[in-house]
């Protein structure tokens, strides 16, 4: 926390130019909060009366980094009264004024983010210089967390970069490098950061002379003069675009497109009015709080709970993988592209050539979408080699086993690993159903032994569960956690239960559907509710895509371990009997003959009457209730047996897992926002339908309470 006595800039004169650095004390990022808001405030009035001056330079005293953005702990702080909404948007578009108004030129050095509120403070300069920091990165994330910038951004970018391109970057939240911010006007220019305050003085000399820093002024303060025709269309292309992505559940970024085109073709005053309209009645809003408290929980995965902190995690400088399969080489790829040497066993050879294709695929892929450099890959994959022979595993810091769900294989390949490996080498397992305590046993040192959880495609999916076993060490515990923070994911320490965390409040879920279908419910019908309510896909096309044998051996672990609660369905195995086992083989609930995504199939439509116990008609909102709220007993329960330490590892493992929408804020946050008395109503209406309708204890004591998963009343 700053200090309040402690100023974040500093202003020096140097041969009649003002540098100001902004270094906020005790933070190693820049943001802007209500304090430095004020500073800069005095800081412009000050400035504004040095008509001795030749220039005003804008830098920052932290290297790799500019300014990250509006400080989010205010942002996301309760509803703020419209009149302090109101003061909050004033006081940033006043702060930035001063500036653009500045009796001489002015220049600003980013060399680092320069996010958000930094970047609207940035145009409010003549010119920005950006330098070549790998971190270097420029954009206006605000609808990321339900916000738009409210501080000039739609306004200011506009009349630099035309309303196409900055709704694009600004509706999507996007950002760019240093290079991409040249060759879209953003920036003045780019250079090696080390030259750029020779630049920066260069560029104020040249401005001064040329008076072009009067004419970006007067260009930004007109309106920019685009025909109707034009705004409509781009307007329109950018709407649908928004459309798409957000299936309209967003609201952020319709504003912001809003501001844009309807500020563009007005004077810079106006347009500021209209991005004030736009921006007010988000701030604040339920979805920006839920999105900023995401944020909040995704950053705070810092140390893994339920171990000793002050045990340190181990050094590792080699990792092993058993099992070359979806999974192994998902894994495999995601050490090897941080740089970690990586030894990839299988037992199949041709299988160990798949995998290290698909590594190379994933990879190739990447390059395409300019996401990776064809050297960087290059570096990654000498960091691979493969093996059928286990003995090589011998020099392993960290082994993590994907090889088949089979508990025996498995077991027996920890017992041939005995011999080989070090007496203090860990032992992960990535199963998804197996007890990781029981298996422990075949372990010589159970200690050393834990679950690495990882979802499909690695690549893409952040979440790791590290799974803590009984006997499970914290130095184990905290290795696997460092070990997945390392390769750029997300973990979350979870107790060993069946289904760990995700797939334990997943299967509920699944489960539901089923019963649904069963009862009536048509499979479009609850894909949509599902949809509509922001989950990326809906559970019937889910189940088709994890495979239905997957999905139904998986269930019925699950169904079995909580048998109290479980409603048994057939459609499921009668599905795996005919053969049909979802996309991989071309028919699931769905069929996906001839590249089609999931079309209607008169065959499945039979197997499904000879299941159907019903034929009620079930409306939307009904699904939509029976499809959550077992998730939520689930969830309630996950948390009264301790399995993971806090509501919030339950709402990021869901976001981050299955999709859950972040803008709900998690399962247990939609649970709170909607009132536990609340959602006890809504049970009470399916109570018949058996105890995954029941609230837990820890649900009716909270809602007597008053307050909610996260406390609060
Ligand atoms: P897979 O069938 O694609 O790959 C398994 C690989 O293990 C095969 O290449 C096979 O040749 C190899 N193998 C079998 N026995 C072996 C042995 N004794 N020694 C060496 N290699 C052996 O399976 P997948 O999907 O990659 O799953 C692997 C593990 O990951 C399983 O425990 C599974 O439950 C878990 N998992 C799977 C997920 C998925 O979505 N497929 C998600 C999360 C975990």
């Amino acid at each position: 926390m700053a200090e309040a006595s402690q100023p974040a800039l500093r202003l020096d004169i140097q041969d009649g130019v003002a540098v100001l650095t902004f270094d906020l004390p005790g933070s190693r990022a820049n943001t802007l909060g209500q304090a430095v808001l004020a500073e800069l405030e005095a800081v412009g009035t000050q400035l504004a009366a040095r008509i001795d001056l030749k220039g005003l330079i804008l830098r920052s005293g932290k290297p790799g980094m500019f300014i990250a953005g509006a400080d989010l702990r205010e942002l996301g702080a309760a509803k703020p009264a419209p009149e302090a909404t109101r003061q909050t948007i004033r006081r940033g578009l006043d702060a930035i004024a001063r500036f653009e108004s500045l009796p001489y030129p002015t220049v600003v050095l980013i060399d680092g983010p320069c996010m958000g509120g930094g970047l609207e403070l940035s145009l409010g300069f003549d010119y920005r210089l950006a330098g070549s920091h790998p971190k270097c990165e420029i954009g206006l994330p605000e609808v990321k967390i339900g916000l738009i910038p409210g501080w000039g951004g739609t306004q200011r970018l506009t009349r630099l970069i035309g309303p196409a391109l900055a709704a694009e970057l600004i509706c999507a939240g996007e950002s760019v490098n240093a290079e991409r911010a040249r060759q879209l006007g953003i920036v003045f220019d780019a250079v090696p950061s080390e030259r750029l305050m020779e630049e920066g003085l260069r560029v104020l000399a040249w401005a001064r002379q040329s008076d072009d820093w009067e004419a970006v002024r007067r260009r930004r303060r007109q309106p920019i003069g685009l025909s109707e025709e034009q705004l409509t269309f781009t307007a329109a292309v950018a709407r649908g675009q928004i459309l798409l992505k957000t299936k309209g559940q967003l609201p952020a970024p319709l504003a912001a497109l809003e501001a844009i085109v309807r500020g563009c073709n007005l004077p810079l005053e106006d347009g500021l009015k209209i991005e004030t309209e736009q921006f007010a009645p988000l701030l604040g809003s339920p979805i920006s709080r839920n999105l900023i408290a995401v944020f909040f929980l995704q950053r705070g995965q810092k140390e893994p709970s339920f171990a000793d902190p002050s045990i340190r995690p181990r050094q590792v400088e080699r990792v092993g993988v058993l099992g070359a399969g979806l999974m192994g080489a998902g894994i495999a790829g995601a050490h090897v592209r941080r740089g970690i040497p990586t030894l990839m066993l299988d037992s199949n050879a041709q299988a160990l050539e798949k995998g290290v294709a698909a590594i190379a695929r994933v990879m190739q892929t990447r390059i395409e979408i300019g996401r990776m450099k064809p050297p960087e890959m290059m570096a990654a994959m000498m960091k691979l080699s493969t093996t059928p022979n286990l003995a090589l595993m011998s020099d392993r810091d960290v082994i993590i086993e994907a090889v088949v769900e089979n508990e025996k294989v498995k077991t027996q390949l920890y017992r041939d690993l005995q011999s080989v490996l070090r007496d203090d080498a860990i032992l992960a397992s990535n199963t998804s159903t197996i007890s990781i305590t029981r298996m422990a046993q075949a372990w010589k040192r159970p200690e050393n032994f834990g679950g690495m959880h990882f979802f499909n495609p690695v690549d893409r999916m952040q979440l790791v569960e590290v799974i803590r076993g009984e006997q499970t060490g914290d130095e184990t515990v905290a290795t696997l956690f460092a070990l997945a923070k390392q390769i750029g994911k997300t973990p979350i320490v979870v107790r060993d239960c069946p289904g760990f965390l995700v797939n334990r409040i997943l299967f509920p879920y699944l489960n539901e559907s089923l019963v649904l279908l069963e009862e009536g419910a048509d499979p479009r019908a609850i894909d949509k509710a599902a949809v509509d309510f922001g989950m990326p896909m809906g559970p019937i096309t889910l189940n088709d895509l994890v495979g239905l044998d997957t999905s139904l051996y998986a269930g019925t672990v699950i169904n079995t371990a909580f048998a109290d609660r479980a409603k048994a369905t057939r459609i499921l195995q009668e599905l795996v009997n005919a053969g049909r086992l979802g996309q991989k083989s071309g028919a699931g609930f769905y069929s996906y003959a001839k590249g089609s995504r999931g079309a209607d199939d008169p065959a499945f439509a039979v197997i499904l009457e000879r299941t159907r116990t019903g034929r009620r008609a079930i409306d939307q909102a009904e699904i939509t209730d029976r499809l959550f709220l077992p998730m939520l007993t689930e969830a309630s329960r996950v948390l009264m047996e301790g399995i993971v330490r806090e509501p919030g590892d339950v709402d990021l493992g869901l976001i981050l897992g299955i999709g859950f929408p972040p803008y709900r804020g998690g399962l247990l946050r939609w649970a709170d926002n909607q009132g536990l008395g609340q959602v006890l109503e809504k049970l009470k209406r399916y109570e018949a339908l058996g105890p995954r309708f029941h609230p837990t204890e820890q649900m009716r004591r909270l809602a007597v309470e008053g307050k909610g998963f996260y406390g609060g009343s």
